[in-house]
């Protein structure tokens, strides 16, 4: 047993035990505290079952083992008996039922069509590879990697996929959901607490699903009506970053919207100056985005941006540093 100890260890650390932002054992909303809730009875009626079980077959292999003077004779043969098999197959009827219900009760609950519902919120939740795109249709804004969200509100997901199958999945706020290319798979989630919560590609989806993560950033009402907003009204470029803005306008417009509701082959950049992330992985900093810009496949291998560094292998347009620093400029002027 004590070998395996560090291998315990070994695995706490990649289930990334103890990050409170990414664990389903630490929830932050009333849908994870439900399945928090399943997962602990299933659990008990599993060790229930497998403390009985041990017993017993202690009980019997003490019992029933062979004893000093004992002749080698076979023991008592039984052939059926009704009461036995009742007893074995009513008692797991019972555990499953106490299972069952509460599950599917949950299950119906968290499915429950809210796209009707004017109360909840409305999120269009689209995974590419390798990355999201967030739209609310009532708001008239559409956002990337960054998930804001008004805390104690009921967030209705409209999930779907624009190429392969991957997966949504917040675990601080409740278990993950298809995203299905062609459908829609719709669910809730709700956040209580004011945080930032790590979200994450649930489905094998190809080279960089290790690496389509998102942040779930959770506000107040208020702070949140601020930043809707703040998203709708148009940036006012500052003159330092205007150079930046050319050279955006010629080569990253093409797939990047910077306005409210612009969709495209990339993620939406509009506000990208308050987000969290750059490209879903690296902290937000100008030196993530050096590397992202410059060469975008040493950091997410797969993805569809091309490189644009002089520096980079086949860039699409070979950029120099300085040009590459204006436009992080501009970047950051998209409060
Ligand atoms: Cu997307 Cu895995």
């Amino acid at each position: 047993l004590w070998r395996f100890i560090p291998l315990f260890g070994l695995m706490a650390l990649l289930t990334g035990c103890g990050d409170e932002t990414i664990s389903a054992l630490k929830p932050r909303g009333p849908v994870a505290e439900d399945q928090l809730f399943l997962m602990k009875l299933s659990f008990g009626i599993m060790l229930l079952v497998v403390v009985v079980v041990f017993v017993i077959y202690l009980y019997v292999l003490v019992r029933f083992r062979k004893k000093k003077g004992d002749k080698d004779i076979i023991p008592k043969q039984v052939e059926g008996s009704h009461t036995l098999e009742i007893i074995w197959t009513v008692i797991p009827i019972i555990l499953l039922l106490i299972l069952a219900v509460p599950t599917v009760q949950y299950t119906f609950k968290v499915l429950e069509d809210h796209r009707e519902n004017e109360d909840a919120l409305h999120v269009k939740v689209t995974a590419h590879a390798f990355w999201w795109q967030f739209e609310y249709p009532t708001l008239g804004i559409a956002t990337a990697q960054d998930l804001v969200i008004p805390t104690n509100k009921k967030i209705a997901f409209e999930l779907t996929a624009s190429d392969v199958k991957h997966s949504f999945w917040v675990p601080s706020l409740g278990g993950k959901m298809d995203t299905n290319p062609g459908s829609t798979n719709v669910y809730y989630l709700e956040a209580s607490d004011v945080d930032v919560f790590k979200g994450k590609c649930a489905e094998l989806c190809g080279a960089s699903h290790a690496l389509m993560d998102f942040k779930v950033v959770s506000m107040e009402q208020a702070d949140f009506d601020q930043w809707v907003a703040k998203m709708k009204a148009p940036a006012a470029v500052p003159a330092e970053a205007k150079r930046g803005e050319e050279l955006f306008k010629n080569n990253c417009l093409a797939c990047h919207a910077v306005n409210a509701q612009g969709l495209g082959a990339g993620p939406n950049l509009n506000g990208f100056a308050s987000r969290e992330l750059v490209a879903g992985i690296l902290p937000h900093s100008d030196e993530s985005l050096k590397k992202w810009i410059s060469d975008p496949q040493s950091v997410k291998p797969g993805n569809k941006m091309p490189a644009f560094s002089e520096n980079a292998p086949n860039p699409m347009t070979p950029l120099k540093d300085q040009e590459i620093d204006d436009i992080i400029k501009y970047l950051n002027s998209l409060k």
